[in-house]
């Protein structure tokens, strides 16, 4: 029988910079998407999916990361003397059990592969999922849960993937596809940022990982890959050439890369629209701001 996937890690340790003089003092993962940090909507996604143990690959100058996961004493009173419960039950879905979180430390920005490679004594041999909270995804059934659905029939090591123009290969690992079944591509190799010219095709990996504790051994034993990193690439093109099987999986949702200023406004906008409470005053605003600036055109 396959084992449950139940442990997840969230690469966090990144500085950031492409958000300065913001990230300057805020964790990037802690920017606010409306009105919750970017890292709650990769806890909830993982909890959807049935994770129950969270391991946090920080580094230095992150612990507002760790205080947002922190019970709140002060504030839980002032909002029950308030009488305000929505606001309670907002608060308290930011606490996690204890014992369910734990923060390794990555001391030096060696790539995402050495990122998750640091959590290796938590995960130990079972399979294990990895999620980039800056690939936030909007989907009806949240990204990681399709994938556990899909793995539980397909075992193995599965990536999620998306279409990108060939022109931006060179920002995504890259899929080389054998054959496909429904959204379940099997695959023959995978490449880190490959140039437009050669990329194996125009699937990339987005940031969301099952894999089999083989990808940790791997990790230690491969050589630095693109951009001289450590790359968690490579350690799942490894599993294929040891004859194992990799899948990517093309998820049902909308991926904003917000790791970028251009993809984070998108997902402001995308998510205030999805909004009820403020569906109608932003699309008002919205729909104005438009004919604004067509008409000074
Ligand atoms: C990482 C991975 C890359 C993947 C991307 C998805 O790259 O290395 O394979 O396609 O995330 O967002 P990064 O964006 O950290 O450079």
């Amino acid at each position: 029988m396959k084992k449950k996937v139940t442990k997840a890690i969230f690469p966090v340790a990144g500085l950031g910079t492409r958000f300065l003089p913001a990230t300057k003092s805020v964790p990037k993962e802690i920017m606010t998407l409306v009105d919750r940090p970017l890292i709650q909507y990769a806890i909830d996604e993982a909890r959807a999916a049935g994770i129950k143990d969270f391991i946090f690959v920080t580094s230095r100058g992150k612990s507002a990361l760790e205080d947002y996961f922190d019970t709140s004493p002060e504030l839980e009173s002032v909002l029950r003397k308030g009488g305000k419960t929505d606001l309670l039950q907002t608060l308290k879905s930011t606490y996690m059990d204890s014992g369910a979180i734990a923060y390794i430390r990555q001391h030096k920005p060696l790539g995402l592969g050495h990122a998750v490679w640091c959590a290796r004594k938590l995960v130990g041999n079972e399979p294990f999922a990895v999620i980039l909270p800056d690939d936030v995804i909007a989907a009806d059934k949240p990204c990681l849960q399709q994938m556990v659905e899909a793995y539980e029939e397909t075992g193995g090591s599965m990536v999620a993937a998306m279409e990108v123009p060939p022109a931006q290969s060179s920002s995504y690992g890259i899929l080389d596809v054998k054959a496909e079944r429904g959204p379940v591509a099997s695959v023959a190799g995978m490449v880190e940022k490959p140039a437009p010219g050669d990329a194996p095709s125009n699937l990339a990996v987005i940031g969301r990982y099952i894999l089999s504790p083989q990808v940790l051994r791997n990790l230690g034993s491969i050589d630095k890959g693109a951009g001289g990193e450590l790359q968690l690439t490579d350690a799942i093109a490894a599993e294929i050439d040891q004859g194992r099987d990799v899948f990517g999986y093309r998820f049902d949702g909308q991926r904003f890369d917000c790791g970028s200023k251009s993809g984070f406004l998108q997902a402001t906008v995308a998510f205030g629209l999805a909004r009820e409470d403020l569906r109608d005053d932003f699309e008002a605003y919205l729909h104005g701001l438009i004919s604004m600036r067509q008409a000074a055109q």
